[in-house]
């Protein structure tokens, strides 16, 4: 294959033209694209905090502490930073659900409160308010964890496992 002349190289590659031809150039780039993709995949570039603690047993949670759960359809963090990020979505007057906010794709946590449920932030995944994955790479529901409701005390056990 012949050089290529001054007038038909970009400005930008002159000087670098008899280093690498277009194939060579595209077949690289596509490589470094795929191990990009497989990287992303493989978790090998998730943070550091991968979930791989204790879950941190059961805890009580005072209603009054979190002003959205005063509403049917509410969700919010109540883990307090204690062991494994726990949601509690009030999916009723005197129901709710506890959610582990790990991923179940490759473990991320903690994974993101949104209006419509939660949203991985490393591969995309999303869930519904009770956990049903609804987008991306995972396929199983987050983790549950069972609940008593202490309406007088005004109050949610989580029953959290150790
Ligand atoms: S860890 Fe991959 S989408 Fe959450």
């Amino acid at each position: 294959m012949p050089e290529p002349t001054d007038d038909l190289v970009p400005a930008a590659c002159r000087g670098c033209k008899s280093g690498v031809d277009r194939r060579t150039f595209l077949s690289t780039a596509t490589l470094v694209a795929v191990a990009a993709v497989l990287d992303g995949c493989t978790g090998s570039t998730a943070p550091s905090g991968l979930f791989g603690g204790s879950y941190g047993g059961p805890f009580t949670v005072t209603l009054a502490s979190f002003g959205v759960l005063a509403t049917v359809g509410g969700v919010a963090r109540v883990d307090n930073g204690s062991g494994a990020p726990t949601a509690l979505y009030r999916s009723g007057a005197s129901s709710f659900v506890a959610l582990a906010m790990i991923c179940t794709h490759q473990g991320y946590y903690p994974i993101d409160i949104t209006s419509s449920g939660f949203f991985c932030p490393l591969h995309g995944s999303t869930y519904n308010r009770t956990g049903a994955p609804t987008g991306g790479f995972s396929v199983s529901n987050l983790q549950s964890f069972s609940t008593a409701y202490n309406a007088s005390a005004g109050t949610v056990t989580i029953n959290r496992p150790s």
